[in-house]
């Protein structure tokens, strides 16, 4: 019966190129990285790895249950007085992924009274959030701050959260935070900046937030994942003591989901103490970034991923097949990861790459695009 129902379903996606395939990586290999979110390096550090093994040693392998029964340790307080910190925020809660950490912050924040104003390009838990939370959602066009003016100052209900991303996940641009802000704050709504590509990355690893000025500020929020410059797993709402306390007894990824795993949280929190401790890091990802996009003849990245429009998926998919037989691993989007249909390969710029692989990398990806295109 699955076979009947779901082939005709895989033959369309095939048809049109956009199947994805799974394909396990064994743990050594000697590839340079341009296509995991690790732009730190920090996944393989020594400290962070041995904080991870330690946490397993002395919590063992499970938080054991939801934050609200046994899975809070102090390791997650920890995390989250630290993260906050480093971010210029009074408070933060940890999620077990940074999905999930979206899904809870729009969801607790969501109803029938509020307005939720997407830009068309937040990333796909953003979008799902959205759907889940029975609020009346307007989606408006890619850092259009005239149409978000105009469906804050037109709506009916009392309350209105502007969400949109520090730097976008697709196209690396950047939010005009400073314009958002004062746009929100003018018509009463609450800013919502996922800072999954700023964190570790912009305003020297601290986020486009902060770096604006607009941390600790009390119509901003601010959510990130762990699992890219943190080089672990989780995710993390930052903001006001108030809405802690709200998303603690509100959001129900929070409630109604495992603890994150301690040796996550220690993982995370050793790599934001080695970030604290190194800002010379986010500038290496820039270099990077800035080198890879001028190779490619792109508009340069404000974050890390570098975003290279190809003709279609399949010549994506192509492009990123011959980097790797090339010994280079980079990405692909495809739909639907691309609000605007737009194929494109996806290389993230690394902390730690060496100048030789870097030269090494750019010859291969331009070779590769010139031989699809
Ligand atoms: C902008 C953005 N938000 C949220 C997430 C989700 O984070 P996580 O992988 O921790 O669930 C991602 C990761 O892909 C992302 O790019």
């Amino acid at each position: 019966m699955l076979a009947e129902w779901l082939a005709p379903k895989a033959a369309a996606l095939e048809s049109r190129g956009l199947t994805r395939r799974l394909r396990a990586r064994p743990s050594s290999e000697v590839l340079i990285d341009l296509a995991s979110n690790d732009y730190l390096g920090l996944a393989r550090d020594p400290r962070v790895v041995e904080a991870a093994v330690a946490a397993v040693r002395e919590w063992g392998a499970s938080a054991t249950a939801s934050r609200l029964v046994t899975g809070t340790t102090t390791l997650h307080a920890e995390l989250e007085s630290e993260l906050a910190l480093y971010a210029g925020q009074e408070s933060g809660l940890v999620f077990s992924s940074g999905y999930l950490a979206n899904l809870g912050a729009v969801t607790a924040l969501g109803g029938p009274g509020t307005l939720l104003v997407s830009d068309e390009h937040v990333h796909a838990s953003i979008v799902d959030a959205c759907r889940l939370s029975r609020s009346r959602v307007e989606v408006v066009p890619h850092n259009d701050l005239e149409a978000i003016t105009k469906a804050l100052a037109e709506r009916k209900e009392p309350h209105a959260v502007v969400l949109v991303e520090s730097v976008y996940s697709v196209l690396g641009d950047a939010a005009p935070l400073d314009a958002l802000s004062a746009v929100a704050i003018e018509h009463g709504a609450v800013l919502l900046v996922d800072e999954a590509h700023g964190l570790g990355v912009t305003g020297n690893g601290h986020g486009s937030v902060h770096a604006a000025g607009l941390a600790g500020q009390d119509h901003v929020i601010v959510t990130m994942t762990l699992s890219k410059s943190l080089a672990s797993q989780g995710g993390v709402v930052l903001g006001p003591s108030v809405l802690r306390e709200h998303l603690v007894n509100r959001a129900r990824p929070f409630i109604f989901d495992t603890g994150l795993n301690p040796a996550a949280c220690a993982a995370a929190l050793a790599a934001l103490r080695v970030l604290a401790d190194d800002p010379s890091r986010p500038d290496a990802i820039h270099a990077t970034a800035a080198r890879l996009a001028s190779v490619c003849g792109v508009d340069p990245s404000a974050g890390a991923v570098v975003s290279v429009p190809m003709p279609g998926p399949r010549e994506a998919v192509q492009a990123a097949e011959l980097c790797l037989e090339n010994g280079v691993r980079v990405g692909s989007f495809r739909p639907p990861s691309v609000p605007d249909g737009i194929s494109r390969l996806r290389l993230t710029a690394h902390a730690g790459l060496s100048p030789e692989d870097l030269d090494h990398a750019c010859k291969v990806i331009t070779t590769a695009i010139q031989e699809v295109s």
